[in-house]
């Protein structure tokens, strides 16, 4: 999809399938709305003032085949109450826009920009959210299906119209298409099936984002290079899988060179068995999306490339399949991390956090700035918090509440949990240094405990995403996030 801003002077003579007016509930019209009231001998307001649109957020009212101008339909879209609009309910009300938009099958719709926002939104920033989630909207799973093929979405170019010409604005649209194609990127790579989505898939797909991208070098470890360098917890995980473990490394250089980096750190489990500690049943086809830490993270190291960000940012993943064989590790196997520390195997299905602590260690080398891991970490973090927040915890307070920013300026948002001392006590082990799950309750803090021992040397956050990162029912699969909130992060890094 492409997005741009565009100027008319005379807004009738535009050219598009779909002029879509914005309205708040007072319904006023501006000097645009005006003239396009005009030019239809007042069909706009005759339309206002019937019940059929009264500026709710999110409605969309459709006027076919308008009089007087070259437009083929008006479309109104409500942004409800003035005072009440916050980043939140613009964004529904773009996602309900973008409902609207592919229904309708238009290729090309113009949005009017000329319409001012209240100063919670107004700005570049709802550009780029309306064109990034209007991108988001345009995708369709198809890959696996050979007979039904899924109908792809006509939505090809989105103008905004009559908005200032700034160099603030122009560039929030191109984030916006690139955020949204991040977004797309890892749902498409978090849909993907577990045999086709393996841990050499998923290095394949970072080689090639190297390849696309010249700020991006992409480095791939296989097992032989992970024994070197003694990655016992990793490795562990993927020992009863004939697929071969996968560490990724990309790393995506737009600040200076001596400007130290941050660090994404995604779980890339391609399906998770559960292992010898197996899984029951029901859904388990569902842990074909445990890589969906892994996929936010390529969706974001896309996104970032695409809008060149003055920053340097290292990626790695942590990929693995976890299935049970005779050669798979047991409950009681007691590994030895990257670390030095040892990790007594008490659930072999605890195995995201047995992954993830080596790669918290390899990054040490980076002097990172700042690290994030994402990962579907707890079935806890759903009971927690259910599908809207993502669970939040870190070491470090500035680094949470840039996380939450993050999240609440992206409108896909976080919630943090306590990381207290108190807590750690529940992973002692009286075999080994740690046990890989806490006893007594606070599954999701109790993960986070395992991973802080392994990031001791630099700011950390935690995101487990096993609530946010894909949708059940009718609508079911990957959901993209967080990668919204990850690019919105760095982009505000970029700026400091
Ligand atoms: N990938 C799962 C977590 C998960 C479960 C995410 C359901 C989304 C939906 C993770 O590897 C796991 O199995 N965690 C266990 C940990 C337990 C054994 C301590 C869990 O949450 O049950
Ligand atoms: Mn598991
Ligand atoms: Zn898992």
């Amino acid at each position: 999809m492409r997005a741009q801003l565009t100027h008319s002077d005379d807004i009738t003579t535009l050219l598009c399938d779909s002029l879509v007016i914005p309205f708040f509930k007072d319904l006023t019209l501006n000097a645009d709305s005006r003239s396009i009231n005009k030019a239809t001998g007042k069909q706009l307001s005759r339309l206002l003032a019937s019940d059929d649109f009264s500026g709710q957020l999110g409605q969309t009212t459709l006027l076919l085949l308008p009089n007087g101008i070259k437009a083929q339909r008006i479309l109104l879209w409500g942004l409800g109450d003035k005072d009440k609009l916050s980043r939140q309910s613009w964004s529904r009300a773009a996602d309900s826009l973008a409902a609207t938009l592919n229904q309708q099958k238009i290729k090309h719709a113009a949005i009017l920009g000329s319409l001012k926002l209240p100063s919670a939104v107004a700005s570049a920033w709802s550009f780029q959210q309306l064109v990034s989630r209007i991108n988001r909207s345009s995708y369709r799973y198809s890959t696996t299906k050979a007979s039904v093929k899924a109908k792809q979405s006509t939505l090809a170019k989105i103008s905004i119209v009559n908005a200032k010409n700034t160099t603030a604005n122009k560039r929030a649209i191109k984030a916006g298409i690139a955020i949204g194609k991040g977004i797309n990127t890892a749902r498409e790579l978090g849909n993907l099936p577990g045999n086709i989505c393996t841990p050499k898939y998923l290095s394949s797909e970072a080689r090639k984002l190297g390849r696309q991208h010249a700020g991006i070098k992409t480095t791939v470890l296989g097992e032989k290079q992970m024994k070197l360098l003694e990655m016992g917890s990793l490795l562990s995980v993927g020992h009863g899988s004939v697929e071969e473990s996968q560490f990724i490394i990309m790393n995506y250089q737009g600040g200076k060179k001596s400007q130290q980096p941050h660090v994404l750190v995604g779980k890339g489990i391609t399906f998770d068995s559960g292992g010898i500690s197996l899984k029951p049943g029901a859904k388990m086809d569902e842990m074909k999306f445990d890589m969906c830490g892994a996929a936010s993270v390529i969706g974001t190291m896309s996104a970032i490339a695409e809008m060149k960000l003055p920053i340097n940012v290292v990626a790695v993943i942590a990929a693995a399949e976890n299935m049970p064989s005779s050669r798979a590790t047991k409950p009681g196997d007691v590994v030895t991390s990257m670390s030095g520390k040892t990790i007594e195997v008490l659930n072999t299905d605890a195995e995201g956090r047995l992954v993830l602590c080596d790669a918290l260690t390899y990054v040490e080398r980076f002097k990172p700035v700042s690290v994030v891991d994402i990962a579907t970490l707890t079935g806890a973090c759903i009971m927690a918090l259910g599908h809207h927040a993502t669970g939040l915890l870190s070491n470090n307070q500035d680094l949470a509440e840039n996380l939450l920013k993050a999240g609440q300026d992206s409108a896909d948002r976080a919630w943090q949990l306590p990381l207290w001392d108190e807590y750690q006590k529940q992973m002692e082990s009286p075999f080994a240094d740690l046990g890989n799950i806490g006893a007594g309750g606070a599954g999701t803090i109790t993960a986070a405990c395992f991973l802080s021992q392994f990031a001791t040397k630099y700011p950390w956050a935690h995101l487990d995403i096993a609530g946010t990162a894909w949708n059940q029912g009718g609508g079911k699969g990957a959901s993209g996030r967080p990668v919204a909130m990850l690019c919105q992060y760095l982009m505000n890094r970029s700026e400091q």
